[in-house]
């Protein structure tokens, strides 16, 4: 019996975990032949090779290494190179996940040649089309012959846009499959004591949105809440490149080393990652994964954004859209610092088990018995 060939494919940081449960489902399937593509828009050992060791994922099987670059260039150098080894091994499926530039561009590459596309976590909506995530999920979902929704309310989003339900299948959030599966590993990690930091002692920060780091009159205010913050409670900030580059461009650096509870460290590994926020007093983040990751953890979460995807993190998990209006952040973090936190439930279906869906689902509607 020939095998379902399908290319999996991985670009940029929030790939990675999504990749890892459904590489590892397919690769346990005797009617499946797995191949993964990484682009190389992520390229730093820190934002990359250190998450295939860490999620136990092969190394590449082709790597494309197209690097950083603007929006055109990155989507189209990913495009030349993918169409060549989309003809050398002419599979049956492309697999994309998420929401990334590679997302967009090895999909459309895919549908082109002729080639079935599968898109995971699809159907997510802010409706806000200035983010480049939006644009990609759109016209991801539009081509896509099945998609695999992580919360109900994407069927909705996706009749809207005139998306057959016949393609759509609810199959839980593949993310969190990697987080449960990392958990008790992350917590044997030494990250939080390396910094001298006790559970519940910290908040953990994130941002890297270009609409809240690429400005300074965004990035200064918002660096002033941290401060802020930090003269109540330790902050342990590990800052994305592109943060970085901003923070040296408008010489915001020595303010924050001016700072002594705001640890500003590199890229953290998955692992040390999962740690810092399983054990956060909250999370500040401007990331669409960390809220739904917060959401399993019951850790509580302030997003700073004007906007979510992901409103299951609202409705059912602990997270808070605060805008970006500085003094909303502020006044939601220190609400949750004096105690108004709420309980959060886990979503339907975010159970550990939705990569075994996906493959389940994949092999009856591609090889009908
Ligand atoms: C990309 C995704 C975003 C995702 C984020 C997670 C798009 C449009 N954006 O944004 O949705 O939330 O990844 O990190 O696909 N850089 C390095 N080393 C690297 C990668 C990047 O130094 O390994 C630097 C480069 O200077 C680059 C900048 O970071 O210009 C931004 O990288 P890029 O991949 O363009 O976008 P992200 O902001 O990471």
């Amino acid at each position: 019996m020939t095998k379902l060939k399908v290319v999996n494919v991985v670009g940029a940081r929030p790939n990675f975990m999504k990749i890892a449960p459904i590489y590892e489902k397919m690769a346990a399937c005797s009617q499946i032949d797995p191949v993964i593509v990484h682009t190389g828009q992520h390229y730093d050992q820190k934002m990359s090779t250190l998450f295939f060791d860490q999620l136990g994922l092969p190394k590449p099987d082709y790597y494309l290494g197209v690097g950083s670059a603007g929006h055109g260039v990155q989507t189209g150098r990913v495009m030349i190179e993918f169409e060549e080894i989309l003809k050398e091994l002419q599979p049956d499926l492309v697999l994309v996940v998420g929401d990334v530039n590679s997302t967009i561009a090895c999909g459309l590459t895919a549908v082109k040649l002729g080639i079935k596309l599968a898109h995971v976590e699809a159907g997510l909506r802010s409706w806000d089309r200035r983010m480049p995530e939006e644009i990609n999920r759109v016209l991801t979902d539009q081509i896509s012959d099945f998609l695999f929704l992580t919360e109900r309310t994407a069927f909705a989003n996706l009749e809207r846009e005139g998306i057959d339900s016949k393609r759509a299948f609810f199959v839980g959030n593949v993310m969190i499959d990697s987080l449960l599966h990392h958990r008790e590993q992350a917590a044997k990690q030494k990250i939080l004591d390396n910094l001298g930091l006790a559970s519940r002692g910290y908040a953990l920060v994130t941002l890297h949105r270009p609409s809240n780091v690429d400005y300074a009159e965004m990035l200064s205010p918002l660096l002033d809440v941290l401060t802020e913050m930090s003269e109540r409670l330790p902050i342990v900030f590990p800052v994305h490149p592109r943060t970085r580059a901003r923070l040296t461009e408008f010489g915001f650096d020595e303010r924050l080393a001016a700072c002594p509870d705001i640890h500003l460290v590199e890229p953290l590994g998955y692992l040390e990652f999962l740690q810092c926020m399983d054990n956060a007093a909250l999370v500040l983040t401007d990331s669409g994964g960390i809220q739904e990751e917060t959401t399993v953890l019951g850790v509580p979460c302030v997003t700073a954004r004007e906007n979510t995807e992901r409103p299951i993190t609202m409705t059912k998990g602990t997270n808070i859209l605060a805008g970006q209006d500085p003094q909303k952040i502020r006044e939601a973090v220190f609400s949750i610092l004096n105690g108004e936190t709420r309980e959060g439930r886990c979503p339907e279906l975010w159970d550990g088990a939705a990569a075994g869906r996906i493959v389940q689902i994949l092999l009856e509607q591609m090889c009908p018995s």
